[in-house]
Parts: C-alpha cells; structure tokens; sequence
C-alpha cells in the first residue's frame, strides 16, 4: 500500500481556489511597497501606474503589497472603470469608501460639483502627519480617461503634487498608450512611474510557476514523511523533459497563469488518494482541456432542436451545392421532416427562429455578408454553413440518447 497523499491533494487544490500566493515580480512588488509604504510612514503623496497583458497578475501583485500593509495605517479605496463610468458614480463611491460625512444612510447627498467641493476640502484639511493614508487603486484606469474632461483624474494627480492629504494613486491598466490618452494639464501632475508587468515568456518560467503551485511548504498541517516524500516526487516530475514539452504547448496557447491552475486543477481532481501526480496525468488533462475539437464540443452543447436545424443545414448544403441558405428555406425543410416523423419535434416558429440565432451565436453558421442589411428581414438574411455532413455524423454518434428517427435523418437527406 503506498502513502496516502489526499491531504498534499486537497492542500493544493485550496492553494488554486484561495488565489492568493503572487508568485515572482519581487522587484515590481518591491518597489510597489516602497511607493505605498513612502505615504503611508512619511505622508508623501504619489502616484503610479501598473502595466500589463490581460490575466498577467497586477491584481495579485496589489493585493499582496496591500496585504502586507497594517490594516489601520491605511483606507483602501478601490474604484473600477468598469464599474464607475462617470466622474459622478466614482466620486460617491469614493467618499462612501472613505467613510466621511456628507452620507445620509447608504446614499451620497449633494449634487457632483458639492461633492468634488467637499472632497478637495477634505484632502485639504488633512496634513501629512496627523492624518490617515489613503491608497486609492483605479482598475481599468483607461476607462476613467474617457470621462468628461478628466475631471476626477485631475484633481486627484492635482491634490498628489500639491502634497496634501497623504494620498497614493495606483493606477492599472492593460493599454500600453495609456499615458496618451491622458490630457496635457492631467499628465504633467502625474509622477510617471510605470511599473511594468511582463508575463511568463520561457517554458522554464512556467516551469518555476508550476512547481511553486505543487511544492508544499512547512506551513501545511502534514506528516513531515508525507510532506517530503511528496516534495521529492514533485522535483522528479519537474525535471521530466516531456513536462518542458507540455510547458511549451501551454505557453503557445497563453500565457497567463489561469490556464496553467486549470490544468493542474484537473490532474489533481482525476488523481486516487494513494497516486503520485506524474507527467501522464498533467498531459491527459492537457489533451481534455485545450486539445478537443472545438466545433465538435459545440454541436454536442446543442439542444435537439438546434441539432436538427443544423442537419437540415448540412443537407441543404450538400443538395445544392454548398450554396447560401435563408431561415425559410431550413425552416421549411425542418418542418417537412418534423410533421412526417414525429409531432413531438413540431415546435412554434418563434422557437425555431431563436434555435437559428443561437446557432449564429456560436458561430456554426456565418452570414455571407458581414454587415446586416436593415432593408432584408432576418429571416431571409443568408448564411453559410461552417460544419459538413461528416461533422454532424460524429456529433450525432456522441450525443447523448439522440431520438433514432433523427439518426436515421441524418444519413438520408430524402424528406
Ligand atoms: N505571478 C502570479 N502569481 C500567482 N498567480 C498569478 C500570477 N500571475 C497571474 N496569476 C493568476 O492569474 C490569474 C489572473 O491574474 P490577475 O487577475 O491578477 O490578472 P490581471 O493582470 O489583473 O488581469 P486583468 O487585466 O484582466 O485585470 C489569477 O487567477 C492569478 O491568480
Ligand atoms: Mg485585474
């Protein structure tokens, strides 16, 4: 009987669910730390702006510098573009997340212009000593360059320079330009520091990333013997050069670190207690996640009803020779086949038209032309089919208890 390693299991797959670990950037958090900890210890006031791909970790990288911070040295005010799409929307958010005044229950009173008023007041009357930090963090910080005249950007860089209230603005942003679109007058109150946050571009990187997922540290509730005979396995599995061919296949296909969990996620949840993780494990669950053919997955997803809309495209296609088609013309042959095989699969026109929209959706099918004519009604809008007949054939042998008068469609298109 080999060791029982459920315990290293579970504690990982926590570890992947919490999300909280940042692993790397210890020079970007360094120094991310030192501009928060400079307001926070000193009240000098500063501004700056982090810069990544998408999923590239600046969220983790805030959250653990914050984390790291004393819960009361600071008020943590955390703003997302997304969210707030005017001055007005982020400004009440503000001072509900600033806990001042001015708030009448739940709800900001006063008019935009008061309240920006009361703000700046507020900055104002703060002094770099006595008063409280602020860390402001705007998410999404391009979206807030949109806003009318920059208003609030403006006068948040404007009371940073002016040294006011401790303040430190942490801007994040996946637009390289974004200093660009910034207005003259808001860009030169900011301090320009950029920290930028590069993704993992070396399978070796990747490989570092995945074996700090899977190492366990003293800090787990383990048997010592558990812990470092896992530990051991893990430094094997880690120098296994097929594992640096699957790094390679992952980091072709992203390389943010979502996909890399999901994996690991995976190959842990199919593992039995008693098993070590081995490389086998991690590329079954590669070849299930990323490898699958997509359009098969699709056409499984289908209801029946779409899946018939899709063989009666598939033999319109193959009739006339892979010429367009309208709704009407698969409405009409979908009918002909429901009304003669079985009344169960007789459904209302509406419900029909939705089934072919939906198909449209994920993309099964695609307009000829690209832009919509308003002139043409809908339903005689022509599209193309993006599956053959073969496709449909190997769907219809997957799914699921798929009726047999619609196995038996599929093979003939005489209706
Ligand atoms: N260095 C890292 N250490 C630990 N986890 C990371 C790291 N980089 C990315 N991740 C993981 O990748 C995922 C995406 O990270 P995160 O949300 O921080 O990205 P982001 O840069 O803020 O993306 P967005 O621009 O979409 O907001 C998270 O699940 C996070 O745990
Ligand atoms: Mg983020």
């Amino acid at each position: 009987m080999g060791t029982d390693f459920g315990i290293c299991i579970q504690n990982i797959k926590k570890k992947i669910i919490l999300n909280d670990q940042l692993y790397g950037f210890d020079t970007e958090r360094s120094e991310l730390l030192q501009i928060v900890k400079k307001t926070i210890d000193y009240g000098e006031s500063d501004s700056v702006i982090v810069l990544g791909p998408r999923g590239c970790g600046k969220s983790v990288l805030i959250e653990s510098v914050i984390k790291e911070l004393l819960p009361d040295s600071h008020t943590l005010v955390m703003l997302n573009g997304l969210i707030h799409t005017d001055d007005n929307l982020a400004l009440k958010s503000i001072i509900q997340q600033l806990q001042i005044k001015n708030l009448d229950g739940a709800y900001v009173e006063g008019s935009y212009a008061d309240n920006i008023c009361f703000l700046l007041e507020s900055f104002r009357a703060g002094n770099k000593m006595a008063s409280k930090s602020i860390i402001m963090v705007l998410d999404k910080f391009d979206m807030f360059c949109s806003h009318t005249n920059q208003t609030l950007l403006y006068n948040l860089f404007d009371a940073v320079q002016s040294q006011q209230n401790p303040l430190s603005i942490i801007g994040v942003s996946s637009r390289i330009d974004v200093i660009e679109l910034l207005e003259k007058r808001v860009k030169s109150r900011f301090s320009h520091n950029i920290l930028m946050i590069k993704p993992p571009s070396e399978p070796h990187e990747l490989l570092g990333r995945l074996k700090c997922l899977l190492q366990l540290s003293k800090d787990c509730k383990i048997e010592s013997d558990v812990r470092k005979n896992w530990n051991n396995n893990i430094n094997l599995l880690i120098s296994d050069p097929q594992l640096q061919d699957l790094m390679n296949d992952l980091l072709k296909l992203s390389n943010n670190n979502t996909k890399l969990n999901m994996l690991v996620f995976m190959a842990l949840s199919n593992l039995s207690k008693d098993k070590m993780l081995m490389v086998e494990n991690l590329i079954c669950s590669f070849n299930s996640l990323y490898k699958q053919d997509l359009t098969l997955v699709n056409l499984l997803g289908l209801s029946v009803l779409e899946l018939c809309l899709m063989i009666s495209i598939c033999h319109h296609s193959e009739i006339y020779n892979k010429e367009p088609f309208n709704f009407e013309m698969i409405y009409a042959r979908y009918c002909k086949f429901a009304s003669r095989n079985s009344s169960l699969l007789v459904t209302k026109r509406q419900v029909i038209i939705k089934a072919f929209e939906r198909i449209s959706i994920m993309e099964l099918i695609q307009p000829v032309t690209a832009i919509e004519n308003k002139n043409i009604l809908k339903e005689y809008r022509l599209y193309k089919s993006s599956v053959n007949l073969d496709k449909m054939k190997a769907a219809s042998n997957l799914y699921y208890r798929l009726p047999p008068v619609i196995l038996q469609w599929i093979d003939s298109n005489i209706i």
